[in-house]
């Protein structure tokens, strides 16, 4: 059996205290999800202000998920009003969205600023979920995870056919030695999720939405 990746992209979503409520119940109903943690990478990206709450109650209570971060800064530490550099996450993080479609369209992400966000966080702490939106997007050397998000998918109600997706992942593969892991992103949910995990080349999801609801997360786990 295949290892899969689930990643909870929450977005700009949940305050502390909808953090913890989130936490909480996934802790209570995780049982859903029983007999699937093994074979399964499960990481939550919340916003940077609930970060270091969601890796304490992780380490607290000894759950099954790891945090990750949904961008990080391209530049180290210093004088950079304002970003997050890969210095500051390697206490909480292994894994960083990086080149989030939402990312390029709202501040601009081109292909130099994703190359840089990369090699940061390669010479650092973590390891990059890429974001491509299509087979033909640049992916910087060394990058072994990719994220397939086509962006009419996203936030739609609309996914890519799986078949479609498994080509896109398959040929990605193909073109990029170092690609190791594409995942499938793009209006995911429990009901959808195995039409693209059981095909020979996607290896897991990126969920926006429907991540925020600790139940349907857990029933995508289980359903992967
Ligand atoms: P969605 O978002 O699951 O809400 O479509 C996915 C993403 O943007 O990563």
């Amino acid at each position: 059996m295949k290892n899969l990746f689930l990643i909870a992209n929450w977005k700009a979503n949940k305050t502390e205290e909808e953090a913890i409520v989130w936490l909480e119940e996934f802790d209570k109903n995780k049982t859903i999800a029983d007999g699937e943690w093994e074979a399964k990478e499960v990481i939550i990206c919340p916003s940077y202000p609930v970060l270091t709450r969601v890796y304490d109650f992780i380490q607290k209570n000894k759950l099954p998920l790891r945090a990750g971060s949904q961008d990080v800064s391209k530049f180290g530490r210093g004088a950079y009003t304002g970003e997050v550099p890969p210095a500051l996450l390697e206490k909480f993080v292994r894994f960083s969205i990086i080149g989030h479609s939402e990312r390029r369209k709202y501040f601009n992400e081109d292909d130099d600023v994703l190359r840089d966000k990369v090699n940061g966080a390669l010479s650092g702490y973590s390891l990059p979920v890429f974001c491509v939106q299509n087979e033909n997007t640049f992916i910087p050397q060394g990058v072994k995870i990719i994220a397939y998000e086509p962006v009419e998918a996203i936030g739609t109600g609309n996914p890519d056919t799986p078949e479609n997706a498994e080509k896109v992942a398959s040929f990605i593969k193909e073109k990029n030695k170092d690609v190791t892991n594409v995942l499938y992103g793009g209006s995911v949910t429990s009901e959808n999720v195995n039409s693209f995990t059981k095909m020979p080349n996607i290896d897991g999801a990126l969920v926006g939405g429907a991540s925020l609801n600790p139940l349907e997360f857990l029933r995508i786990i289980k359903n992967a």
